[in-house]
C-alpha cells in the first residue's frame, strides 16, 4: 500500500497561483476526502499530483513500501507508471469507442498489461451493469453508467493510489450513496489508497478515514479522523449552515 504526503505545495496556471502551501497527508489503505465548493482548486490539485501542471514550491511524495517518490519530477506518463490513477472531472471517456474498449485503453501502464483479463473481469463483477453493455458506445451510456466506466478505466490500471475528482456529480441521489458504497469497498478489497474531491459531505463522510476543506486555494480544516470530520464546528457551519 502506499501512502501519499503533499507539503506546501504552491501551483496554478501562468502566473496565477491557486494553491497555497497546501498540505495534505493520505496513509496507507485510507479514503480521504477533499471538501469544497466550486472553484476552490480540488481540480488543480488531482492536476498537481498527476502531473499536468507543474507546481512552482513544495512537494508531492509517493511513498511506495519505504521508497519515497517526489512526483513533482516525473512525467505524467512516469506517474501513471508508478501507480496513480485517475477518475477526471467529466469522466473524459472516449465516446464513440464501446464500453470494452475503453476499458482494455485504461490498461496501457507496463504492469497492467498481463492483467488486463482479471482486472476487466474485476471491472465487470464490481459494475455488472458494465459487463451487461461492453459492446455499447461510451457516449450512448447514461451519466451513471459514464461514471462507473470512469472509475472501472481508472482501475485497470492496476493503481495503488486512486484519484477520483467528483465522483457523485450529475448523479441521482440514488446513484451517488452507490458510486461512494463501491468506492469504499473498493478501498477494502484492493487495498488502495484514495484521495477523492467532493462537494458532497453527506455521502464523502460515510466513506472517508478523515477529509480537508480546501478554501480558495487553502486547507482551512484538516480532521484527524472520521469523527472529528463528521463532528466538527467548522465542517458544520462551512456545509451544513450551523
Ligand atoms: N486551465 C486553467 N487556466 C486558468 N485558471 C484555471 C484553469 N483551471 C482552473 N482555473 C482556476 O483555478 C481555480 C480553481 O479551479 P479548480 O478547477 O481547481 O476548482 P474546483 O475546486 O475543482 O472546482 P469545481 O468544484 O467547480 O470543479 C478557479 O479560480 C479556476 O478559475
Ligand atoms: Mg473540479
Amino acid at each position: 500500500m502506499v501512502e501519499l504526503v503533499i507539503d506546501n505545495l504552491v501551483a496554478g496556471y501562468g502566473n496565477v497561483s491557486v494553491l497555497h502551501n497546501v498540505s495534505i497527508d493520505v496513509g496507507e489503505g485510507q479514503t480521504v476526502a477533499l471538501l469544497g465548493t466550486n472553484g476552490n482548486g480540488k481540480s488543480t490539485l488531482m492536476r498537481s499530483i498527476t502531473g499536468l501542471i507543474k507546481p512552482t514550491a513544495g512537494s508531492i511524495t509517493l511513498r511506495d513500501e519505504g521508497t519515497d517518490i517526489d512526483l513533482t519530477l516525473c512525467s505524467p506518463r512516469e506517474i501513471v507508471e508508478h501507480g496513480v490513477a485517475l477518475v477526471p472531472e467529466g469522466r473524459r471517456l472516449f465516446p464513440l469507442l464501446t464500453v470494452e474498449d475503453n476499458l482494455i485503453l485504461g490498461a496501457y501502464r507496463r504492469e497492467a498489461r498481463d492483467t488486463l483479463h482479471d482486472n476487466l473481469d474485476f471491472c465487470f463483477t464490481l459494475f455488472p451493469r458494465l459487463g451487461e453493455r461492453r459492446t455499447q458506445q461510451a457516449g450512448s451510456m447514461s451519466g451513471g453508467e459514464q461514471q462507473m466506466l470512469a472509475v472501472a478505466r481508472a482501475l485497470m490500471s492496476n493503481p495503488k493510489l486512486l484519484l477520483i475528482d467528483e465522483p457523485s456529480v450529475g448523479l441521482a441521489p440514488i446513484l451517488v450513496s452507490q458510486m461512494i458504497e463501491k468506492i469504499g469497498e473498493l478501498r477494502d478489497s484492493r487495498g488502495l489508497t484514495i484521495l477523492m474531491a467532493e462537494q458532497n459531505f453527506n455521502q464523502a463522510i460515510k466513506i472517508a478515514n478523515k477529509g480537508y476543506i480546501i478554501v480558495h486555494g487553502e486547507i482551512a480544516f484538516a480532521s484527524k479522523d472520521a469523527t472529528d470530520l463528521r463532528e466538527n464546528e467548522m465542517v458544520k457551519s462551512y456545509y451544513l449552515g450551523a
